[in-house]
């Protein structure tokens, strides 16, 4: 692969040009408005693999957004690489608080800011042009296939049955994932856990219509007050979770396990002034990594309800929502947990309030060995292209599919990612550095080298 790094050099303005054409395309999963936008997207992507020199691609529908799935094959005797990744992107949230226009790629400094610059099209994007060089250069030594899903972001409800219906076709040795994140661009690192989640949606109904706050105030419950009582009482003073039960399940992990992950670089002073933050929060007595690691986690993601307009209006609300994440370890089952929190949620309810519970997604959590040759593979081509080994980490952060992957597909995924943490996904102002999108290319192809290599000694 001397040509390798030539290669890169070369083409550079060319990468950064059909990157960009992709992240012009708001395909925010989220979104009904974004249909078109979804299959516009999905179809570049299957026109860039078909002119990087793929056999065959195709924007095959599901009842949500289409998948893209495309196919190189070499020989039978040679092991499948399968890349996932994903084309949809979150919303971009409030538009004044982005500084340069999020659907109009902008380089900055030695950054490329736009929604989706690192999630996911800047890191699915370099193994489309990883494979495109190991197809001109003659140094593709594997089988590969590609699947790239729309609606990762909204919890894959497709993909599930998709995976199971096409199982044949998604045949392989091991999934390749660019999705998550680095410790530093000094510090490589692989991920080797995603958390699991489960999400709910909750309502809390009062009286049956808004009442006049001053007439019926302090003699009726106002919905608003309860739901925040009830949200408050689902923490503790130690900031564990008073959900009964809710920990029952959670893998205990070992204090040699916990001493390996702590050597793992950290700079608490630099994790806090990136954030604007004076102090860290979390359950006692884990540290910071531990606690988005190996520990599970509750939050409220919106809660709304009342009156939110200008100026002030006397209103008693009928109702309040909520949306609340609880992100889940090795071991915890989220459909279990998603139940054991409607249960405590409906019987932590006053008399004057009735509750509703509906469950939105859920995940498993996921755990990779490092002793796989997937691992191997990838930590030598990060030694290999970085000048150090990579660190094994636990991310806190989840892709629910990967675990599932792993149980209907029997296929381990690498979590290979060229993020930072400090990248900004699903915030204004996301953006993904130019180094980690070129040294993702000039990573991947010595993955599929030493991949094949290990799988054929085996
Ligand atoms: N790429 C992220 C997950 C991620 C980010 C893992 C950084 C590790 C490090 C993914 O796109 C994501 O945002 N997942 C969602 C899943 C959910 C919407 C079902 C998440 O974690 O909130
Ligand atoms: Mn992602
Ligand atoms: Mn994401």
């Amino acid at each position: 692969m001397e040509n390798l790094k030539n290669y890169i050099e070369t083409n550079k303005e060319r990468f950064l040009n059909e990157l960009f054409n992709l992240l012009r395309i708001p395909s925010i999963s989220s979104s009904e408005d974004h249909k078109g936008d979804m299959i516009k997207t999905a179809e570049l992507i299957k026109q860039s693999l078909l002119n990087v020199g793929v056999d065959k691609a195709e924007v095959c529908p599901t009842e949500g957004n289409p998948v893209v799935l495309a196919e190189k094959f070499i020989n039978a005797s040679l092991p499948t690489v399968v890349v996932y990744g994903h084309y949809d992107v979150q919303p971009e949230g409030d538009l004044e608080l982005w500084k340069t226009p999020p659907y109009e790629p902008t380089i900055v400094g030695d950054q490329i800011y736009a929604r989706g610059a690192n999630d996911d099209k800047g890191q699915l994007f370099m193994h489309v042009k990883a494979l495109e060089f190991m197809l001109r250069n003659n140094e593709l030594p594997c089988n590969v296939k590609f699947m790239i899903e729309g609606e990762e972001e909204i919890g894959s409800p497709n993909l599930y049955k998709f995976a199971k219906e096409n199982k044949e076709r998604l045949k392989g040795d091991v999934i390749l994932v660019s999705d998550t994140a680095m410790i530093a661009n000094d510090i490589p690192s692989i991920d080797v856990g995603l958390r699991g989640l489960a999400y709910v949606e909750v309502k809390v109904q009062g009286p049956n219509r808004d009442l006049h706050s001053g007439v019926f105030g302090g003699a009726v419950a106002n919905p608003l007050n309860v739901l925040c009582q009830m949200v408050a009482s689902l923490t503790d003073e130690n900031n564990q979770i008073t959900i009964p039960g809710f920990y029952d399940d959670v893998l205990i992990v070992s204090d040699s396990d916990r001493a390996e992950m702590a050597k793992a670089p950290f700079d608490i002073d630099e994790y806090k002034s990136d954030l604007g933050l004076k102090e860290v929060y979390g359950e006692k007595g884990y540290t910071t990594n531990e606690r988005t690691g190996i520990r599970p986690s509750l939050d409220l993601n919106g809660i709304w309800g009342g009156y939110i307009k200008e100026g002030a209006k006397t209103v008693l609300p009928e109702k309040a929502h909520a949306k609340i994440s609880m992100r889940l370890v090795p071991n915890q089952d989220p459909d279990k947990i998603a139940e054991l929190f409607a249960k405590h949620f409906k019987a932590i309810a006053p008399p004057y309030v009735e509750v509703e519970v509906k469950p939105l997604h859920g995940g498993n959590a996921y755990i990779s060995p490092t002793d796989s040759i997937g691992f191997i593979a990838a930590s030598k081509a990060m030694e290999k292209t970085f000048g150090v080994k990579p660190i094994p980490t636990r991310s806190g952060g989840s892709i629910p599919i990967i675990a599932y992957f792993e149980k209907e597909l029997g296929m381990k995924s690498i979590l290979m990612g060229f993020g930072l943490e400090t990248d900004a996904i699903h915030s204004p102002n996301e953006h993904y550095g130019l180094f980690n999108f070129f040294k993702g290319i000039e990573t991947i192809p010595y993955f599929y080298r030493n991949f094949t290599e290990l799988f054929l000694r085996k």
